[in-house]
């Protein structure tokens, strides 16, 4: 009420439930065309087979190892799957320099195959020729377990060479390559179906993988007779299929437009890929915080907030960090040290209380239009998949760090499902470490 300039903003971030269910009908839309040949190659979410198709019987049982790339840290993992509940996970992580994610894929695997060769020989275990679940959470069309090629890069990943190849091969040559080293590759997945299948090993009726991190996507379990882009679909005996719907570029095609603001507009035309990855953008960690710096930078110019203030920092693009967002909103209501911090941080010294207040409402603003296109997400999966009882295991700084954003997800799920069908969300400790494991259970034997 302060600030009613603020407020108008704000509305245009809070979707109502029309809006929502429109959100909701069009990716069901989007899905329904990605799934069919014919219509895969117009649909923006492309809907790939991940040639998963069991879920975890409880009797995994063994040493694997797992390499976890596309998330915000690249990691080697060694998981020990003693019994279902007892699971033994050593990891570590390494840097990888922004000259190998532009370079060569040569050296980028070479690089990664030299990381595992590290770790292999710290746990003693370089010649046990273990089978490896890759974790390569970027899209790929795959024409079997341990077969992916590379469809585009994201997330800062640029080595040109990768794309249009069979990105298994290429770091099987380069583990095969090196005298201190035998490991299998077995299988190729991504994030969101590593964290369906670690959920699915305690919660049977796991059926969909959601990350809500840096960028945002989700898996789930399709019916294999409505999966025309798997080859074998026909003849495959098997009911199930995860399908990885890679939904981060739903959108692309303008169907989006009536929920985007004129902020998002601006921010996109900062990132590497402009008009591409639209509902991600709405969504994930890497763009949040520069939502809400275009708006309060908008304000700031107005004169409507911190009057008579200003920094460089402010001014500067992918300044305001979207973890600046769940440290402000993780401060009690009536309470703004936090908040004035942030700000101080960012070169804006005040204490005014009705101003930080505002900060903070922009925040919450941006966060539940996040967590409302989430919803719509989830709940045209579940419809999708008509089934009335279902777990969904969730991964991703977005959904672990922020204080609400768990809360949001399931106000705006009840206000779609209306009791339609029951669910519950939960967070999927070490998708990409317990689920490659697993994967790599289930298909290195078979
Ligand atoms: C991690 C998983 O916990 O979450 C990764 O191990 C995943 O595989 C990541 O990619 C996603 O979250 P963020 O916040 O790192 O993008």
């Amino acid at each position: 009420q302060e600030f009613p300039e603020a407020y108008e903003i704000c509305k245009q971030f809070t979707l109502t439930e029309d809006q929502m269910f429109e959100v909701v009908d069009r990716l069901t839309k989007e899905i329904e065309m990605g799934l069919r040949k014919e219509t895969n190659l117009r649909s923006t979410v492309k809907c790939y087979i991940t040639y998963v198709q069991d879920v975890p019987s409880g009797k995994e049982r063994g040493k694997y190892l797992a390499l976890d790339l596309g998330g915000s840290n690249f990691r080697v993992l060694l998981v020990d799957l003693k019994s279902q509940t007892d699971v033994d996970i050593q990891s570590k992580s390494f840097v990888l320099g922004k000259n190998l994610l532009t370079g060569s894929g040569k050296r980028l695997f070479d690089y990664i195959a030299e990381c595992l060769a590290e770790f292999c020989i710290e746990q003693r275990i370089a010649w046990d020729n273990l089978p490896l679940g890759f974790t390569f959470s970027f899209p790929c069309k795959q024409t079997a377990i341990n077969k992916g090629v590379l469809v585009n890069w994201s997330k800062g990943f640029k080595c040109p060479d990768v794309v249009g190849h069979n990105v298994v091969q290429m770091l099987q040559q380069a583990i095969d390559s090196r005298l201190d080293l035998r490991v299998r590759v077995v299988a190729i997945l991504s994030d969101t179906t590593g964290t369906l299948m670690a959920c699915a090993q305690r919660q049977p009726n796991c059926r969909i993988g959601l990350i809500v991190g840096n960028v945002c996507n989700a898996c789930y379990i399709e019916k294999t007779e409505n999966t025309e882009m798997f080859q074998r679909y026909q003849t495959s005996r098997k009911r199930n299929m995860i399908v990885n719907c890679e939904w981060g570029s739903f959108g692309d095609n303008g169907v989006l437009d009536f929920i985007r603001t004129s902020y998002d507009k601006s921010m996109d035309q900062l990132t590497p890929d402009p008009m591409m990855q639209t509902f991600d953008k709405c969504i994930s960690g890497v763009y949040l915080g520069e939502i809400v710096r275009q708006i309060v930078l908008d304000l700031m110019k107005k004169n409507v907030i911190f009057k008579g203030l200003m920094s460089q920092a402010i001014q500067t693009e992918w300044k305001f960090e979207s973890r600046f967002i769940a440290e402000i909103e993780s401060e009690p209501f009536g309470q703004y040290r936090s908040t004035a911090m942030v700000l101080n941080s960012l070169g804006i010294r005040t204490c005014n209380e009705k101003d930080l207040a505002c900060l903070r409402y922009i925040c919450e603003s941006v966060t539940r239009r996040s967590a409302q296109l989430v919803a719509c997400g989830l709940v045209c999966l579940i419809r999708k998949m008509n089934v009335c009882k279902s777990s969904v295991g969730i991964d991703g700084g977005m959904y672990r760090y922020h204080p609400n954003y768990h809360r949001l997800l399931i106000e705006n799920m009840n206000i779609l499902l209306k009791c339609s069908a029951e669910y519950e969300l939960v967070l999927s400790e070490d998708g990409s470490g317990r689920g490659a494991a697993l994967v790599a259970a289930i298909y290195s034997c078979k």
